[in-house]
This record gives C-alpha cells, structure tokens and sequence, in this order.
C-alpha cells in the first residue's frame, strides 16, 4: 500500500462522508467540533521560580475540550516550539482510527518544529471525563488538558442528578527545573530522574507553598448546591490521594464510564485515571461553620525507598453565602497517610461499573488469548567507557514480560501498514520468558538485567484477550498504572501476591467490574483485564509513570483487519508527519 493518490482519495471521501453524513442522518445527531492548540513556551512562575514551559494556547493546564457522546472533534495542532511534539487523546478509543492517536513513533512521527498536523479524534460509548496530553519525551508536564463528553442530547441525561456546576480538577506535578532537560540527564547518565518539587491541583501548588497564595485555584459554592468534580490525575509519577475538608464525595464514574455511585472521603487516583465525583455544599452558612475548605492532593507512595515529593497540593472551596471565617480553611483530617496501602486498596475496590439499560456491561467469559505480562524495573549493562548512575552502575530500564521497549525510527503503524521489513518483531511473549519468585524484592543482581527490542503482540480481530500484569518485586516492588491506548477493558481482578490461575480466577468479579483504561496494578501482587480486539489498529500499552514509559515498560498492540469493511483501519491519512 503506497502513498498514491488512490488512498488519499478514499481517506478525503470518508472524511467528507463523515462530516456530512452525519450531518444530514437526523438518527444520529453527532457534530464535529473545532480546535486551534498553538504549542509554545510560555513563561510560567510557581514555589517562586520562572521558568519556560511548553504549553497549548499559552495556558497550564490546557483548555478543555468539550464533546457529546459519539462526536468527531477535529484538533488543529500548531508547533511553535522548538521541539517535536504530538498530543494522544487518552482514553477516546478511536475505532478504526490508529493514525490520530497520538504516541511518538507508534502511530505518527511528530510533529516538528513549524510545522501542523489536523487530528481527527472519534468519540463513540465515551462518556463522562476523559483528558488529552502530549505524548512525545516528558512534555505532558505542562501539555494537558480536560476532555468532558456529555450525554447525547436526544435521550441526554447523567444518569444521577444534573449537577449545578461541573469542575475540571486537573492533578499534576511542578519541577523547578526543565522536565525535558532532566529528561535528556537521566537519559546521559542511565540514572533516576528528580522527583517533582510539587503536586499541583489546576496548575497550582496552592497557598501551603511559598509565592503560591495568589494564585491558588478556589471554588466558589454555594450553600445546598450539587458539584461535579471531574478529577484528573495528569501527574507524572505519583498516584494521589484526594479530598474535601468538611465534604463527602460521591463517586460516579471513572475513565469516562458510568459507576455505581459510592460515597467516601477521599478517592485514590493513578497518572491516567480519571475519577467524577458529585460533591453537596452541605456546611452549615450560618456563621457556625467555617465558610472556607482546602482540596487537597497528597501523593501515594507504594515505595517510599524511592525519592519521592513528599507534599500535598490545595485548592480552596468557598461558600459564597456565608460570612466570612477568621482564620486559614479547614485542613481534610481524613486524607490517608503518604504510604497508606490499605485505603487506595479499599477505595479501588469499590469501583464498579453501573449496569443500567442505559449503560450495560458486556464482560466477556470466553477468553481467546491469554496473556501473563510482568512488570519490571531494571537495568541495561553500562556501555564500556562510560560512568552510569544506574543501581550497581549500571543504567536504568525497565520491561513488560523482561522485554525493553525500544522506540523505532519510525512508527510501528507505518511499518505495519505498508509491510516494511525489519522496524518491529511480531514476538512480544505470552509469559514471562522465566518463573522465578516475581514478589521477592531481594532478587540478585544477574535477575536485574533486562534487554531491549521492539517487540509487538499481534492478535486477531475480535479475539478476547486477558492480560494479567503481574508486579514484580527486581528493584523494588511498587504499583503501577497500566494504560492501554485503542479500549477499555474490564478490571476482572485485583490482588496482591503471585496470581494463581486455579485460585484467583474464582474471585473474578465478571458481573459489574469497571471499565477502564489505566489500572492501577497492586505493589508486588496482580490485576487482570479483559477487552474484546474489535478495534483494528495499532495500540500502545505502557504504565503511566512517564519514566518508566521512557525506560521501556511498553509493549504495542497490533490487531489485525476483520473481514467486513467497518472492521478494517481507515486508509492513511495523507497529511501524516514524517520521521
Ligand atoms: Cu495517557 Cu499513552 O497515554
Ligand atoms: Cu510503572
């Protein structure tokens, strides 16, 4: 398949057939709606420092993009900064449609300096908070954003009741230094990177930091009122926990799905996840009460060995209709401890799909490829010559089933759909290549090594696939968010320990388990997913702590055309960037 007029003909009728057609179908009542991002550095100050960051339109975090369900957003990308870039539409499944998703080198070359590229992101059962990001070294640092999917209009409605407002709550991390500048030095010496200096709620690190009071993010409500928090972890390398001083939240839905609604204190949310919560303004405006209640962001640690930002972020919410309190916002007192296992495990296993009419399950039973992938930090050899900085001065990776993620020179879905020789190897194992005591976290040093490949598991179209990530414990156990681009899949089991097929199988939950698109897998124990292939493409797999994205814990996915056209990929598109 060449580069010939043929397909960029057909790729121009399918995109006109899909503005128009739908368009003029009165069933189907989708719209497609238009972005300009303009990528450049912008000056930022936070915990007084200034520094340049990339950002989209001059604005950290990014603007929202709004959609119904089912609608095609079209997304003008502009490079004017001095780096390649692409942004990934996390969590937008994308049917057919590979080419817009976004990861450097999987499914498009970046986007280089000066230059555009026009991305066409297909909304189809997405619904509720999803977010985009850059997904090119770390510039996801500064380059996110929200992405709320409303209801249909026609039989719109929440599937609770409509809130009076809805509150993107972006979570992230602040480094003084440049991200991409620690980048490249970690990269140079094979060591680990330094961790952030802050969490920040909606860019800020809030007013417990030094220069940070004025611009802390506050929530004016008032007194009675239903709030709609949309909770977005966008940070680089901690899980967090989250809370409101004063307030309940409840909990309806997570990756863009529906939940049966439960009510806590506070939520645990990993990088990549997304979490709604309906918060009531519910304190007493009599005088009586505090009229002012920080939101707070702590990180979870599951290995405190590792250097970690030890600091929580806040935001205020403040009642409108109250007089004013002498003295600071109440603090949340039931916010867990930084290394507080038990409630993130507690809390995550109340999620649960809703399973309504309006928003069934479809937990396949039947498995077709069954997958057992372990996760590993480890090392590379250090080049002769060189001084590493890595754990016994060697240099940092890490694996999925001991296999390194290479990145190619070009995209894998390139290579893939134009047959090239000799970019990817269709070998990504099944198992693990060895069994060994995956949970010990006092391995030999000869245990640590890993190698590098660009291996990619190739499955056929509709074929159910189960992946159980199974942790392991080579320089130290810890959780890790597992993101899988192109679906959600079920989260069928959690547990810690060595998943045992015969035992752990029984506690599946196949009736209501949530659907999602990061999972958060349990310090040196397992998690199982399932998803049906149906989505022809090329699809990354990668945790969501972006170094150990850049260290190699990825795979790729490649499934395969079906028979019947709506099963096949979209012809490529003919503006794709080049390498
Ligand atoms: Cu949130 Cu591969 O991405
Ligand atoms: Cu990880």
């Amino acid at each position: 398949m060449g580069e010939g007029n043929a397909p960029a003909a057909l790729w121009l009728l399918l995109g006109v057939a899909l503005i128009f057609g739908v368009a003029v179908s009165p069933t189907q009542a989708s719209r497609t709606n238009h972005y300009d991002f303009f990528i450049k550095e912008t000056n930022v100050t936070r915990l007084c420092h200034q520094k340049t960051v990339l950002t989209v339109n001059g604005q950290f975090p990014g603007p929202t993009i709004y959609a119904r369900k089912g609608d095609v957003v079209v997304v003008n990308v502009y490079n004017q900064g001095d780096k390649n870039i692409t942004i990934h539409w996390h969590g937008v499944d994308q049917p057919r449609n590979p080419w817009f998703d976004g990861p450097e080198y999987i499914t498009q070359c970046p986007i280089q300096p000066g230059a555009n590229f026009t991305y066409r992101i297909i909304f189809s059962e997405e619904e509720g908070t999803l977010w985009w990001h850059a997904h090119s070294d770390f510039d996801r640092a500064t380059v996110h954003g929200a992405i709320v999917v409303h209801p249909k209009r026609s039989k719109g409605a929440y599937p609770y009741k409509k809130p009076h407002k809805e509150i993107p709550v972006i979570l992230g991390e602040w480094w003084n230094d440049d991200v991409n500048h620690l980048l490249e030095e970690a990269k140079l010496t094979g060591g680990d990177f330094k961790p952030s200096e802050a969490n920040t709620i909606n860019g800020q690190p809030g007013d417990l930091f030094p220069c940070s009071q004025n611009g802390t993010f506050k929530v004016p409500v008032e007194h009675g009122k239903t709030y709609l928090l949309r909770i977005i972890n966008a940070g680089l390398t901690n899980e967090m926990f989250f809370g409101v001083a004063g307030h309940r939240l409840t909990v309806v839905g997570t990756d863009g799905r529906y939940l049966k609604p439960f009510t806590v204190d506070s939520i645990m949310i990993s990088p990549g996840q997304t979490m709604n919560a309906l918060l009531v303004a519910d304190r007493a405006t009599d005088g009586s009460c505090n009229s002012r209640y920080y939101m707070a962001a702590r990180t979870f640690s599951t290995n405190t060995q590792i250097p970690f930002n030890n600091s929580t972020a806040t935001a205020v919410l403040e009642y409108t209709d109250a007089p004013p309190f002498a003295g600071p916002p109440d603090f949340p007192t039931s916010l867990p401890a930084i290394d507080d296992i038990d409630a993130a495990t507690a809390y995550t296993a109340q999620l649960r799909s809703l399973v309504t009419a309006e928003h069934p399950v479809d937990v396949p039973a039947r498995v077709d490829e069954r997958m057992l992938v372990t996760i590993a930090v480890n090392v590379v050899a250090c080049p002769p010559n060189q001084t590493c900085e890595g754990p016994n001065e060697q240099r940092l990776a890490a694996s999925l089933n001991n296999v390194s993620f290479a990145n190619p020179a070009v995209d894998v879905l390139d290579a893939y759909y134009r047959s090239m020789p000799g970019v990817y190897e269709p070998d990504f194992p099944n198992r693990p290549p060895t069994t060994f005591n995956f949970t010990d976290t006092d391995l030999p040093p000869e245990q640590w090594f890993t190698r590098k490949g660009t291996k990619v598991k190739v499955v056929e179209y509709g074929a159910v696939v189960e992946v159980v990530f199974q942790d392991t414990g080579i320089l130290g156990a810890e959780n890790h968010p597992m993101h899988l681009h192109g679906f959600s899949f079920y989260v069928v089991g959690r547990g810690f320990g060595i998943y045992d097929g015969k035992k752990d199988l029984a506690s599946y939950n196949l009736v209501d388990p949530p659907y999602q698109n990061t999972v958060s897998v349990p310090k040196a124990g397992w998690a199982a997913i399932r998803f049906r292939a149906a989505n022809p493409g090329v699809w990354f797999m990668h945790c969501h702590f972006d170094r150990h994205t850049v260290w190699g814990m990825d795979t790729v996915f490649i499934v395969k055309d079906g028979k019947a056209p709506e099963a096949k990929m979209m012809p490529r598109p003919p503006t794709m960037p080049k390498c």
